[in-house]
């Protein structure tokens, strides 16, 4: 283990329990061994902060057993929709509490398997596949994302107050960096969210979001307000590009306008439109 390794608590021994969600014909194995996390994670040189738990002395990282008051697990999108609508609808709220609310929120969330079901869809060529859940176009969007194995995302921006994270299975891998020139950014830390952890940025952070075990990943992100750009470096050293932001699919609904390759439903309609028109 490199020395700069802190492990908070290693009570999670039991996380062994794995459950298997079939969606479209992909197998999701929701809980990661805590060994086998340990063993995969360790050998990195640069970890500064792990933690398995939930909860640690992280800048950005809050404790999901610190409750939103009065308010009980969330197990469904529609509670989680209440929830959101009851955060962002007082605007006399400075943004401090709105943040400290949205990471209360999102620790709560036990959303069932099936409800997460509904929402997961995987390109299976993407590191990751941007899947739409709820937004009101004004405060917020909120994703599930669905991480392909041992892949991340590009170093990217947020343009955005706020950019939070919620492992619902597996665990991410995340790695901050300081802009110093438009191709010159400094890795500053990499830090770990596990399953049921939450995490967030406030200030426009750059970081690239990975994972890092040999099995797929869920997570949830919300970024409020929306936006529909931003900019992403392919390395460290090289100039930043704008990119943008598109869904695999909107509302547990995969439409052909969408990003990706079209579905198999698609083809087929091109294939019959094909057909009539030869007959006509
Ligand atoms: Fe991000």
């Amino acid at each position: 283990m490199p020395t700069n390794v802190k492990v908070m608590r290693s009570d999670s021994e039991d996380l062994v329990e794995q459950s298997m969600c079939s969606m479209s014909g992909v197998n999701i194995v929701t809980k990661p061994k805590f060994s086998d996390i340990k063993k995969e994670l360790l050998n990195e040189s640069d970890i500064s902060l792990l933690c398995m738990d939930g909860v640690y002395e992280g800048q950005n990282v809050v404790s999901y057993r610190d409750p939103f008051q009065d308010m009980q697990d969330i197990i469904t999108v529609d509670q989680l929709k209440l929830a959101l609508k009851l955060v962002f609808e007082n605007k006399d709220t400075c943004f401090k509490t709105k943040e400290k609310n949205i990471a209360r929120v999102l620790s709560l969330v036990k959303l069932s398997p099936g409800e997460v079901n509904k929402y997961t869809f995987i390109d299976p060529e993407k590191s990751y596949t941007r899947n739409l859940i709820l937004t009101d176009n004004i405060n917020y969007t909120l994703l599930l994302l669905c991480w392909n194995n041992n892949r991340e995302s590009s170093i990217h921006n947020h343009p955005a107050d706020g950019c939070f994270i919620k492992t619902l299975s597996g665990c991410l891998r995340e790695v901050q960096y300081k802009y110093i020139s438009d191709n010159e950014l400094v890795k500053t830390k990499t830090s770990f969210i596990a399953e049921g952890q939450v995490s967030y940025i406030v200030d426009q952070s750059l970081h690239k979001i990975g994972n890092p075990l040999h099995q797929p990943a869920l997570s949830l992100h919300l970024y409020t307000p929306p936006f529909g750009s931003c900019l992403s470096w392919s390395d460290p050293n090289s100039a930043p590009v704008e990119v943008k932001m598109g869904f695999y699919s909107c509302y547990g609904k995969r439409t052909p306008y969408l990003e990706g390759k079209p579905s198999k439903v698609v083809y087929l309609l091109q294939e019959i439109q094909q057909k009539v028109k030869t007959i006509d």
